[in-house]
């Protein structure tokens, strides 16, 4: 028997689409979404009726749908009218104006971008949009390296609405004054899935990717805690594909406990593993966050102090933006109490490894 002969005989599969596990998946429904995409909703029917836009700023943890909502409604504008038009931008992957302006062009099917300066296709914009109104969703901005386009945008283009979308909701006080005092956005905060919200939207995703009926209830209720305990919906996709990969190595036509099981496993481990990459200082710092999840950043200092740590507060700080960064922690500004500004850490135990997958 040859070794691919399982895979090769096919038509046994657990999986009838399991596109419908990837992050990027569009679902049909978007279900515990609805209050905070009528918000968004409200910020650009103006421009439906030829008027300007509010615009918005959407902030909360990773994997808790913001994106999704966004595009959503997008799609549902662009069957709804011409007459604004949509435009999304994720700035990670276009973190600078140039970048940012040439993929509106792309996305307005402007193809004469060759050897032009951002300024110039700015122009070409500009041209277009003005016509019409427009929407302009800009997600994880908190990746921007500079934020010429945006000052641009809200200068020169009259009838729009600006979404900004990322997990810090910091971000925007540190945004210069020209472009906040032009901004004035609303604020919009999502909040992690509660146990049943998260029960429901990994259900409802067993439905679009899997055979049905091969899900033990107790394989997918570990699943839905573990998803639910992480706030974050990303690693409950994942789980169910290798829960599923798992019951289909075994030749089981059902999805059993163990299999869930073990694929909790593995992520527990792939993120103790991915943090034995740290420097040994950095990761006594992150369990000592570990422990105390939540606390100010100067109490965290102290802390660190007391147990002989050697770092002065700079270096210390240095070392907490290195562990954001790499998205072992996250960090809050909060502004007023006595302090003025305070940052909050937190731990985060697997989004490091998810984006590794
Ligand atoms: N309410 C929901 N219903 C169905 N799927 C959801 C819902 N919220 C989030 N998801 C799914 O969770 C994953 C992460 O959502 P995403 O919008 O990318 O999160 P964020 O932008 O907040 O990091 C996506 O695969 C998305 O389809
Ligand atoms: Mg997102």
């Amino acid at each position: 028997m040859g070794l691919f002969d399982d895979a090769l005989r096919g038509g046994e599969s657990l999986f009838i689409n399991v596109l419908a596990l990837d992050y990027d998946f569009l679902p049909k429904l978007l279900p515990y979404r609805e209050t905070q995409q009528r918000y968004v909703v409200n910020c650009i029917k103006p421009l439906l009726q030829d008027r300007t836009g509010k615009n918005v700023f959407i902030f909360g943890s990773p994997g808790i749908g913001k994106t999704t909502a966004v595009k959503y409604i997008l799609n549902e504008l662009e069957e709804e009218t011409e007459e604004v038009i949509p435009v999304y931008v994720n700035c990670w992957q276009k973190n600078t104006s140039f970048k940012i302006i040439l993929e509106i062009c792309n996305s307005l099917g402007y193809k004469l971008t060759h050897n032009k300066k951002t300024d110039e296709l700015f122009k070409i914009v500009k041209g277009i949009l003005n016509k019409k109104a427009a929407v302009f969703a800009f997600d994880e901005v908190d990746k921007l390296d500079d934020f010429d386009f945006l000052y641009m945008i809200l200068e020169d283009i009259y009838k729009k609405s600006v979404v900004l979308i990322t997990n810090h909701k910091g971000w925007l006080d540190d945004l210069d004054d020209r472009i906040k005092s032009r901004l004035m956005p609303d604020l919009l905060e999502f909040k992690p899935y509660n146990l049943t919200e998260t029960r429901g939207i990994l259900r409802q995703r067993v439905e679009s990717a899997f055979v049905p009926g091969v899900w033990e209830d107790d394989a997918f209720e570990v699943i839905v805690k573990k998803t639910a305990a992480l706030e974050d919906i990303r690693p409950g996709l994942h789980l169910m594909r290798e829960a599923g990969n798992n019951a289909e190595a075994r030749s089981s036509k059902k999805i059993v406990l163990e299999d869930s099981s073990e694929a909790v496993k593995k992520l527990d481990e792939f993120s103790i593993k991915s943090s034995n990459d740290l420097a040994s200082g950095e990761r006594d710092i992150l369990s000592m966050i570990k422990e105390n999840s939540g606390k100010k950043i100067g109490e965290l200092y102290e802390i660190y102090k007391k147990k002989g740590g050697s770092l002065s507060y700079k270096s210390f700080q240095r070392k907490i933006e290195r562990l954001r960064k790499n998205k072992f922690i996250s960090v809050e500004k909060k502004m007023g109490g006595d302090e003025g500004c305070t940052t909050i850490v937190k731990y985060k135990s697997v989004t490091k490894t998810l984006d590794e997958f």
